[in-house]
């Protein structure tokens, strides 16, 4: 796993955005896996200047979603289905037949998770799969203690998740439950681009670079990858060298 430490916010969603837009470039039908959150905000905001501005396009690439609340309909507010319509696939020339984002309210929740890896494993697997971490060291919504040969599923949220990702409900906390890829499904991407910025992802960044490769720390596991790359702000690198324990 290479950290490639960048001098800020801007400079790091710039370097993913030019990552995800060279593999469109040698490869218009790449498979993309994409997160949510704050942090990959600037990226795609670079990404549809680059459609706009420069003629990138995404017209060939095929789009998964990390992951969903269960129970949220892709019209709710909160839901990862309209976060990527107004940030990304609303703004660029994606082909709606190539946009996969877990269904929240599935009737049959595993038969959902079935039919998604289903759907990777049809498309040719992940060819970049671009990630966020969490405070905890999630990625997706594998929470610590995720197993590294799970698939995707139905996961329970922590208390600590729920509780960062409030912001975006009227309750004080967010849905207990989602849908996630699995790890096995994340490990299996040809590449993978994990971002993280500011000081609150630093103790996560430092325990997942520096110590064990562990199922208590998701994110460890891409230190085992033959092809994974952080990109992080300073802020973010800052306990980085410092010693981790654990
Ligand atoms: C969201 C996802 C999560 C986030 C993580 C960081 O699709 O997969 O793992 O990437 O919770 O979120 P932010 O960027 O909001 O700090």
């Amino acid at each position: 796993m290479r950290a490639h430490v960048f001098p800020d916010y801007e400079a790091m969603s710039t370097a993913a955005a030019d990552a995800v837009a060279q593999s469109l470039e040698e490869e218009p039908s790449t498979v993309l896996m994409l997160p949510t959150g704050i942090t990959p905000l600037g990226m795609y905001r670079r990404l549809v200047e680059m459609h706009r501005t420069e003629g990138l396009s995404f017209a060939g690439a095929t789009f998964f979603n990390l992951d969903e609340y269960l129970g949220l309909t892709p019209d709710h507010e909160a839901s990862y289905h309209v976060y990527m319509k107004e940030n990304f696939y609303g703004l660029i020339d994606a082909d709606p037949a190539r946009i996969f984002v877990p269904d929240g309210t599935a009737s049959d929740p595993e038969v959902e998770c079935e039919r998604y890896e289903a759907a990777i494993a049809e498309a040719g697997g992940i060819d970049v799969g671009v990630l966020g971490i969490g405070r905890n060291g999630h990625i997706g919504f594998n929470e610590p203690g995720a197993r590294f040969d799970s698939r995707t599923r139905v996961v329970e949220l922590s208390e600590s998740t729920r509780k960062i990702n409030a912001a975006d409900f009227e309750a004080d906390r967010a849905p207990g439950r989602a849908i996630t890829v699995g790890m096995a499904t994340i490990f299996a991407s040809s590449a993978v681009v994990l971002l993280a910025s500011g000081t609150n992802k630093a103790g996560a960044v430092a325990a997942a670079v520096e110590g064990d490769v562990s199922e208590s720390m998701p994110a460890s596991m891409l230190r085992n990858h033959p092809n994974a790359s952080l990109f992080l702000d300073e802020d973010a690198a800052s306990d980085l060298g410092q010693g981790v324990a654990g």
